[in-house]
């Protein structure tokens, strides 16, 4: 071994510029092409942020009508993705099925381009594919929910906008205003957040100059770990394991001295405290009070103060909106396809970027495995052979 720093996870490392986002943990904040993303929760609509995400400018309203237009073309799923959904075993995590749909949707995108250069698109080309994704994805989302709940697809309604259609799709009815507000801002905060495990992933995808839907599929298995976007619907489970906020003491004393992770708190970067939670808080507190429902404000509340004054490590945003889209009335399975309805977003913002000024990201590594030795001569251990010989034995 020589004396090379090696940055386990990359922590602290810095790979790259972004114009995208800016995540600054020391003033708490995170900022979308320069605005704060909790102005913008409080005052655009998920498709305006979008095309703040992809453009560097909010949309003018010629603009936001004209992705508007757009995004409604989009929105069926053709019966091939429909059937390809369908392949996906039921007990299979949605996860699988939205990697499957959107492999699909690429693969037919792409068709016909020829060489894998072809494919990696010009910048109007990966536009239109990433408007297409974003598009499509809510119904992938809702044919997958409601798929498992045995219920027949619905068919999106054009005068209704992308929140509450993504609403209408799922559970077949118009949302209150209050709940496709809640919903709006929960996808504006979890659009995007710089250089995280699956944007840095859908950035190595491109890098290679292979197409966007691969990055994207890509991005969607790195989002899939708990580690990462599973953990909004860990912290349903952890709720459900708790049941009241009486239990949470004790059930906190055994949690911690089997040494979990508490899913929902803690972060990589934000060290005091996540900076989209507060909005996300008061999104849940208005979907508490609707539904009246205080039971859930009061688990999440002792749960939290618990936890902080134990630990001192604060909640991330899958703590607020897991219980959110819980109250809604998604299952707890759908939330990380959720994460991916708003997250390809900002993951399709960075393949962009990364394809406008292009190098190939192939880090080092520092090797710690055997020194170098020889087939000549080599004489097998005694140990690994008896062990094979049992193997062998075990498996008949
Ligand atoms: C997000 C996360 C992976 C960040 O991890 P990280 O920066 O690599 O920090 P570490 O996992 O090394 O944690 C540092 C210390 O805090 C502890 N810690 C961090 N998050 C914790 C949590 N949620 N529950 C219990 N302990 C936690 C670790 O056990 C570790 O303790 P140690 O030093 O005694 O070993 C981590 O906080 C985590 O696993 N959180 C739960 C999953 C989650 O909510 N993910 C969504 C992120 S948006």
């Amino acid at each position: 071994m020589t004396d090379t720093e090696i940055k386990k996870g990359l922590a602290g490392v810095v790979v790259d510029y972004t114009a995208v986002s800016k995540v600054n943990p020391e003033t708490n904040s995170l900022l979308y092409r320069g605005y704060p993303v909790q102005e913008l929760a409080a005052t655009q609509s998920f498709e305006a942020v979008a095309y703040l995400l992809w453009h560097g400018e909010l949309p003018t309203d010629v603009q936001l009508a004209q992705l508007r237009a757009t995004e409604r073309q989009y929105r069926a799923l053709s019966p091939d993705v429909r059937a390809v959904i369908d392949h996906v075993p039921l007990d299979a995590h949605p996860m699988d099925e939205v990697r499957t749909a959107v492999s699909l949707i690429g693969a037919k995108d792409l068709a016909g381009s020829g060489s894998v250069m072809d494919a990696g698109g010009t910048a109007d080309e990966n536009l239109a594919r990433s408007i297409r994704l974003f598009a499509a994805l809510p119904a992938i989302v809702a044919y997958g929910q409601r798929r498992r709940r045995g219920l027949e697809p619905v068919e999106s309604r054009d005068d209704l906008d992308y929140a509450a259609n993504f609403l209408w799709l799922t559970f077949g009815k118009e949302a209150d205003e209050v709940v496709v507000d809640a919903f709006n801002r929960s996808m504006i905060l979890y659009a995007e957040h710089s250089f995280n495990a699956s944007t840095f992933t859908a950035r190595v995808v491109t890098s290679t100059l292979s197409d966007l839907y691969s990055a994207v599929v890509a991005a969607i298995g790195a989002l899939k770990g708990p580690l990462h976007g599973g953990a909004n619907e860990a912290v349903l489970h952890i709720f459900d394991e708790i049941g009241t906020a009486s239990n949470v003491v004790p059930w906190l004393d055994t949690a911690l001295a089997e040494k979990r992770k508490i899913m929902g708190f803690g972060h990589r970067v934000y060290k005091r405290g996540d900076s989209r939670v507060p909005t996300m808080k008061a999104a849940l507190d208005t979907l508490v009070e609707h539904y009246d429902r205080p039971e859930v404000a009061e688990l999440y509340d002792t749960l939290e103060s618990e936890f902080v004054s134990r630990k001192g490590i604060y909640p991330n945003l899958d703590y607020p909106s897991g219980p959110a889209y819980n109250l809604i009335g998604f299952d707890t399975l759908t939330f990380t396809p959720l994460f991916v309805a708003a997250r390809v977003t900002g993951w399709t913002a960075h393949i962009m970027e990364q394809a406008s000024a292009n190098a190939l990201i192939r880090p080092l590594s520092e090797y710690n495995g055997p020194d170098e030795r020889h087939i000549d001569g080599y004489v097998p251990d005694e140990a690994v052979l008896a062990a094979a010989e049992r193997a062998e034995e075990a498996a008949g």
